[in-house]
């Protein structure tokens, strides 16, 4: 098939990319490096199967070859980005995304967009359902990417209902792994980098505040389960083993052996206290169930920094 990959050069996008070529598949990857990083897809870019298409998904894409599927997971999607690239992330998920909503019409592709558990904002719900309508500032730090993926979200549904589109959305929760960027602000990369360097590991408040992870390699796959089905979603994807981020980076310390201690640093604004997702339906519709233990995805994106930092 060929598929076309928006965000291919992010921390998902590589590892979906990887994956569908290995399977044989032809990959479009639509990227502009905002937010991704041009190393990553270095290996691919000697795969015949691969191209590369260096492109704003915010400007009108025309694409020659017959597209049958596409992911549209361009945003960029970390703390630091929504200070620094706040105007870029409200317009991929609004302009962007109705290109890519455009393109898919034009092929009668099946588009699968990537949304966030940042649609509950701070959860008044524990853990989150899909039937939860959240709790978001709409005036914020993080509000042009809890606003603009909830914006996607409506704009997909009156796209799907106008055009008979065949559309798919996900609310992907914590995801981590190898080619995440060093500096991304995320809290995985942020402590395990510190960690290596022998830096204190910053905690943000009290540190009770708790987030659930899940390994790329198992996005990877209710991505594809999501892509391969007829569900139109909002699904939750992610994984619920929850751990306060006290905990976390005490098991990240004590899992490379670091020197490190914690540093508690005041809490950003609207930082949610909970994060949790009800995976059921997931479960249910895609049988998505993810695999990769804590430790072991740790292990695997520590021996990446270490090779990169
Ligand atoms: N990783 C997570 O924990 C997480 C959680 C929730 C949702 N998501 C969503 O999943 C998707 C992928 O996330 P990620 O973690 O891989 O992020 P990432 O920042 O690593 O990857 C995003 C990619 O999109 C590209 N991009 C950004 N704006 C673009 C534009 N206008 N045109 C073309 N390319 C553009 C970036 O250069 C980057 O390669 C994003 O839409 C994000 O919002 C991720």
């Amino acid at each position: 098939m060929n598929v076309l990959v928006t965000g291919g050069a992010g921390l998902i996008g590589t590892h979906l990319c990887e994956k569908l070529l290995d399977e044989g598949h032809r990959v479009f990857c639509v990227d502009n490096f905002s937010s991704g990083q041009k190393a990553n897809i270095v290996v691919l870019s000697n795969n015949s199967q691969f191209t590369l298409i260096e492109h704003d998904i915010c400007i009108p894409l025309t694409v020659d070859e017959k597209i049958d599927q596409i992911y549209n997971l361009a945003s960029p999607a970390s703390p630091l980005d929504f200070t620094t690239l706040s105007l870029e992330i409200l317009h991929a998920n609004s302009l962007g995304l109705e290109n890519m909503l455009n393109l898919a019409k034009e092929h009668s592709a099946r588009i699968v967009h990537a949304s966030t558990s940042e649609v509950y904002g701070d959860p008044l719900e524990h853990p989150q359902k899909e039937t939860y309508f959240g709790n978001v500032n709409s005036y914020g730090p993080r509000s042009c990417y809890d606003e603009s993926k909830r914006y996607g979200e409506a704009l997909i549904y009156s796209y799907r209902k106008r055009y008979t589109l065949d559309t798919g959305i996900v609310r992907i929760f914590n995801t981590y792994g190898p080619y995440m960027r060093p500096d991304d602000g995320r809290v995985i990369s942020t402590f395990v980098v510190q960690a290596l360097k022998g830096d204190d590991l910053t905690v943000m408040g009290t540190g009770d505040q708790t987030r659930s992870f899940c390994f790329v390699s198992d996005m990877v796959s209710g991505l594809q389960s999501m892509m391969e089905s007829t569900e139109e979603g909002p699904i939750n994807l992610g994984n619920p083993d929850e751990y306060a981020i006290v905990d976390f980076a005490e098991k990240v310390i004590a899992f490379t052996g670091t020197e490190s201690k914690i540093n508690y640093i005041p809490l950003t604004k609207d930082d949610p206290e909970k994060r949790r997702p009800d995976i059921s339906l997931a479960k249910e519709k895609l049988g998505f169930n993810p695999q990769v233990a804590l430790k072991e995805g740790i292990s695997k994106t520590v021996d990446y920094f270490k090779g990169i930092i």
